[in-house]
């Protein structure tokens, strides 16, 4: 009998048992990559989405690989998914993942959500994860999702809404309003209303052909000891800077900025540190 078991241990062993982790700077180079900015809105998404078997998977705006790769994984091998974005660099880091953590259920797709090129009625889940502020035309992807949409298959995304860093914006406008700097306090305006809300963004689900089903909202705070700190932040320089700046004419920066600063180390010191919150939404639709 011993023997039996011996001979269905060496022919039916789980693939998983032979993993066996290689340290390597190539393997090392893909870990802490999760930014901590994605990670609630990814949370709150694998936290609602529903997990069925043999589904067709499409994550909008991928980038490096989250949450694509983590819902893969958790959805398991009868579910084909796939990422798509136009950021090569961003999907070679992604193909890098897939293949260090042997995940064989996706696939890379270079391009834009607006020009999708699945077929009609072919995808049962759209999930993207703070991909809406970042699509030039919203309102094209949102189009391309109801295209590609089985009947009943949804489009479930994350996103931070309208008030996103409420008390930064407040210190920034009334920064502004000292300067006296009228144009740029429009500017600011519309910069902030890009982000949509729930009604604006079940607007585009409706537009597109989708009945939104169910949505959540919740907050989470970032943390600054103050103006100084913030504005000297990786994060901020990477993914913010930029659109503030295009916000004041460029003779104008160093003024308005160096007030900023100011104004928000002021903000800072009166209230114990700088508290930016973030409204969060989840917003699921389906066709
Ligand atoms: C804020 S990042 C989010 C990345 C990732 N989902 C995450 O949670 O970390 C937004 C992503 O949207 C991508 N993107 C921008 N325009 C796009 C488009 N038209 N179609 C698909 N992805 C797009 C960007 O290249 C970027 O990778």
């Amino acid at each position: 009998m011993r023997s039996l078991f011996h001979f269905w241990y060496i022919y039916v062993m789980p693939h998983f048992l032979e993993y066996q982790f290689t340290d390597s700077p190539e393997f090392v180079a893909t870990f802490d990559e999760l930014p901590l900015w994605s990670a609630p809105f990814g949370l709150m998404l694998l936290k609602h989405v529903e997990l069925k078997p043999d589904m067709t998977v499409l994550d909008i705006g991928s980038g490096a690989g989250f949450p694509l790769i983590e819902l893969a994984q958790r959805l398991g091998n009868s579910c084909k998914c796939y990422g798509i974005d136009p950021w090569k660099n961003a999907n070679e880091r992604a193909k890098q993942k897939l293949k260090n953590y042997e995940v064989e259920n996706v696939e890379i797709v270079d391009g834009s959500a607006a020009e999708l090129s699945f077929e009609d009625n072919s995808v049962d889940l759209i999930v993207s994860n703070l991909g809406i502020n970042n699509f030039d035309d919203p309102a094209a992807v949102f189009k391309e999702c109801g295209r590609v949409l089985k009947p009943g298959g949804k489009l479930c995304l994350t996103t931070n809404v309208d008030g996103h860093w409420a008390e930064f914006y407040g210190v920034f406008e009334q920064t502004l309003k000292e300067l006296q700097m009228n144009e740029a306090l429009e500017k600011l305006d519309i910069h902030q209303r890009h982000r949509g809300s729930e009604g604006s963004i079940s607007g585009l689900f409706l537009v597109a052909g989708l009945r939104v089903t169910r949505y959540f909202e919740d907050s989470f705070d970032m943390r600054f000891l103050d103006g100084t700190a913030l504005l000297n932040h990786s994060f901020i320089k990477l993914g913010w800077l930029a659109g503030w700046k295009d916000i004041v004419e460029v003779e104008e920066h160093e003024k308005v900025f160096s007030a900023l600063e100011k104004n928000l180390n002021e903000y800072a010191q009166a209230n114990g540190e700088l508290r930016l919150t973030v409204p969060m939404l989840y917003i699921e639709g389906v066709k």
